[in-house]
């Protein structure tokens, strides 16, 4: 990795927006990175880092920078994981590199055609009624209550039924994969940091893929009409997916789409809860369901940065990246960027024009988009309806102090029944 010189004095780093005195609002230390300087070299995580809303778009939809290294590989300097662990970490390495988001062209858009002719926006449609289902039944057993864990209750459980029920997969396994979809997302986000924790996470994620393996054996002998088996005979001109690239993409599905969905229902509802007025809309609109959930998107994103490689020297924002150097794109910040969002930290289900950039841009966009939306158009409605005069209860708020992602670690409501 190289180091670079900075130029003028930029002292803070975007580790301070999960210190603990921000971590209740990082927007605050975004807002003064994209003011003081919105690409700038974070000599503490030994990146570049934009906050900006336009480099950012630049960075996700320019062929110049990659998505192949950002995964951490026996052959990169990672800044956060030592040679050695790497090395230990091979097999599932490389496995995760067959993962389409880690790809460029050509692999990226052979695995992204072939998944998404498994994974339809007409899948997900069929999946409307199920959703539905899901949310009855779960918010049937908490309505009597009175009062909820939040995600615990209800965000964890209903995303991972939904997804275990697309890709086929016994809905009581499905506390199983949050251990390895956990796994999975810390050796993304270099929340493993000890050499223990990397290897645990990588028997985990190699746990995963053996789960998937057998499954994968039984649809030979007797096929579904599932995700998994339409993986396994999605067809592009005569090409088709390796039994390690639908393994691979599998896990994918189920761990990108698990944390995520997670955290949009429970930041989405404590924006709500602490934004009553809106709430009150909400409840008595229904119609303005889907600009509302591009808004819960936007306001306190589930993935917080992403990141890309410069393949090539080039010019960003007026600064010189150098060829192999990372660029931490803060989806976070992006999303409350005044050149684009009118009074940005203003919380608006209405908000015109919402450009948000929750599910990323350019080739990776998010691939669950059309899912996730659809969960929490479900979803939100169904919790504000059903729990009547629904409120926060007397807490105090944990969010994990990590940079790829805002989790919230409880949420406890009440309502009147
Ligand atoms: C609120 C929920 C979700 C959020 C905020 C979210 C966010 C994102 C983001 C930011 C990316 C781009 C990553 C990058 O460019 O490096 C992405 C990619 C992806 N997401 Fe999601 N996601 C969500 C739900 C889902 C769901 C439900 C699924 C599937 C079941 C899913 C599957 C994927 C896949 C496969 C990719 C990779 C696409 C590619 O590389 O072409 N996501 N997501």
């Amino acid at each position: 990795m190289h180091s670079q010189n900075l130029d003028h004095s930029t002292k803070l780093s975007l580790l301070d927006a999960i210190k603990p005195e921000h971590l209740a609002d990082p927007y605050t230390i975004y807002r003064q990175l994209r003011e003081t300087d919105p690409v700038y070299w974070d000599e503490e995580i030994g990146t570049w880092v934009a906050t900006r809303h336009a480099e950012i778009m630049t960075v996700l939809s320019d062929s110049r920078f990659s998505a192949v290294h950002w995964l951490p590989t026996d052959d990169n300097d990672s800044p956060w994981i030592s040679q050695e662990t790497l090395e230990q970490g091979g097999t599932v390495l490389r496995a995760m590199g067959r993962q389409m988001i880690f790809l460029d062209p050509p692999d990226h858009t052979r695995l992204r055609g072939l998944v998404s002719r498994a994974f339809t926006p007409r899948m997900v449609q069929k999946m409307r009624y199920d959703i539905q289902l899901v949310v009855d039944q779960l918010l049937d057993t908490i309505v009597p209550l009175g009062q909820m864990e939040i995600i615990s209750d209800f965000a964890f459980p209903l995303p991972s039924i939904v997804i275990a029920q697309m890709l086929g997969m016994p809905p009581e396994d499905r506390e199983q994969f949050n251990v390895w979809s956990n796994a999975f997302g810390s050796i993304l986000t270099g929340s493993s940091r000890t050499p223990e924790e990397l290897m645990q996470a990588f028997m985990n994620v190699s746990a995963f893929m053996d789960y998937f393996r057998l499954h994968l054996a039984e649809r030979k002998l007797h096929p579904k009409d599932d995700v998994l088996q339409a993986l396994v005979t999605a067809e592009d001109h005569g090409d088709m997916l390796s039994e390690e690239e639908v393994l691979s993409n599998c896990v994918l599905l189920l761990a990108a789409g698990h944390g995520t969905t997670v955290h949009l229902i429970a930041n989405g509802l404590l924006a709500l809860l602490r934004n009553q007025d809106q709430l009150q809309d909400l409840l008595y609109n229904s119609e303005i369901i889907r600009e509302a959930v591009e808004e819960l998107l936007r306001y306190d994103s589930p993935v917080q940065t992403i990141g890309r490689l410069a393949k090539v020297d080039l010019k960003l924002g007026g600064k010189q990246i150098r060829a192999g150097q990372q660029v931490v794109c803060s989806l976070g910040a992006a999303n409350r960027d005044p050149a684009v969002f009118n009074n940005p930290d203003w919380f608006n289900l209405r908000r015109p024009d919402n450009r948000q950039m929750a599910f990323g841009y350019g080739i990776h966009y998010c691939l669950g988009a059309p899912l996730a939306r659809l969960e929490g158009e479900i979803a939100f409605p169904a919790l504000i309806k059903r729990l009547p005069n629904l409120r926060l209860a007397e807490q105090t708020l944990n969010w994990e102090p990590t940079l790829g992602f805002r989790i919230l670690r409880e949420l406890h409501v009440s309502w009147d029944h």
